[in-house]
């Protein structure tokens, strides 16, 4: 089922919690994968009721980006997201979501918006987590769901739930992967046959330095290093940002000592890529 009110959302959802039904919810800009509907999966094996948001946040993209290009197909997405086990696909309008005179926004201040993609997309974040505490407040939901992919993105809505005293719980779901061990993403589709195959070094890149890590090296320089070289084997990759951060808080370490993300973003032609892994003793 499609909705594309708020208004009947929330009647929706209301008669679901009379029946005392716990309710999840899956926030995604549609354009559905593997990635998205393994959340789909997981938080329909662990609540009631399931709503699944479709809706390119135009906040969260910057004046040169994407928002426009951004592949939309909501008969598709509905479709597999009913099939994966969702109940409600949410679809508003932008005018539904920021109706005219709308001025308020949620940010999450500090190192953890600045650093990794925060720096070459300083108003991203903003544009996220104003975006997810609407849909927080208009869904309620018990527990959301979050893909690793978009590690920084957790890391900076497990801090906004956490400093607003919302009460939900984030569920983070390990990143899903092509064969080749390409990352999946809804950007992938930009990419050429060349870029495709050359951007499986990312993760190749990453599997290095948690070798690496595992065999027992810790200095953050010296992991950066290895996963950069790595890249740097690919011709058409241009590097944004390797880096090395203590996870969740994402502030800067020397050297690993509890668990942190090794992260990457990485452009392909016009495509810029982003990856990671959690590096923590086995
Ligand atoms: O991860 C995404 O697809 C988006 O950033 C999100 C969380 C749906 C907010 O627009």
């Amino acid at each position: 089922m499609i909705i594309t009110t708020i208004s009947e959302l929330r009647n929706y959802l209301k008669a679901q919690r009379a029946k005392n039904k716990t309710v999840g919810l899956v926030p995604t800009m549609g354009f559905l994968h593997e990635g998205h509907l393994s959340l789909i999966r997981c938080a329909n094996a662990e609540n009631d009721v399931v709503v699944v948001s479709d809706f390119v946040n135009p906040t969260q993209f910057g004046p040169n980006e994407d928002y426009e290009t951004y592949p939309r197909d909501i008969e598709r997405d509905a479709k597999l997201a009913v099939a994966a086990g969702g109940d409600v696909v949410f679809y508003p309008s932008v005018t539904e979501m920021y109706p005219e005179g709308s001025a308020t926004f949620v940010e999450v201040e500090g190192n953890i918006t600045r650093v990794l993609c925060g720096a070459s997309r300083p108003t991203h974040f903003k544009g996220v987590t104003t975006v997810v505490n609407m849909l927080f407040n208009i869904v309620k939901p018990d527990k959301a769901y979050f893909g690793q992919k978009d590690a920084q993105q957790a890391a900076v809505l497990m801090k906004m739930v956490r400093d607003t005293h919302q009460n939900i719980e984030l569920v983070v779901c390990p990143i899903v992967r092509e064969e080749d061990g390409l990352a999946m993403s809804s950007r992938n589709t930009y990419l050429n046959d060349e870029e495709r195959k050359q951007a499986t070094i990312l993760n190749q890149a990453l599997a290095e330095g948690e070798k690496a890590f595992l065999a027992g090296e810790t200095a953050v320089e010296k992991l950066v290093s290895i996963i950069a070289d790595k890249i740097k084997e690919m011709p058409l990759a241009e590097i944004d940002y390797v880096d090395i951060y203590d996870f969740p808080s994402l502030t800067e370490i020397k050297k690993i000592e509890r668990q942190a993300l090794a992260a990457v973003a990485v452009k392909f032609g016009k495509t810029r890529l982003i990856d990671n892994r959690i590096l923590r003793e086995e």
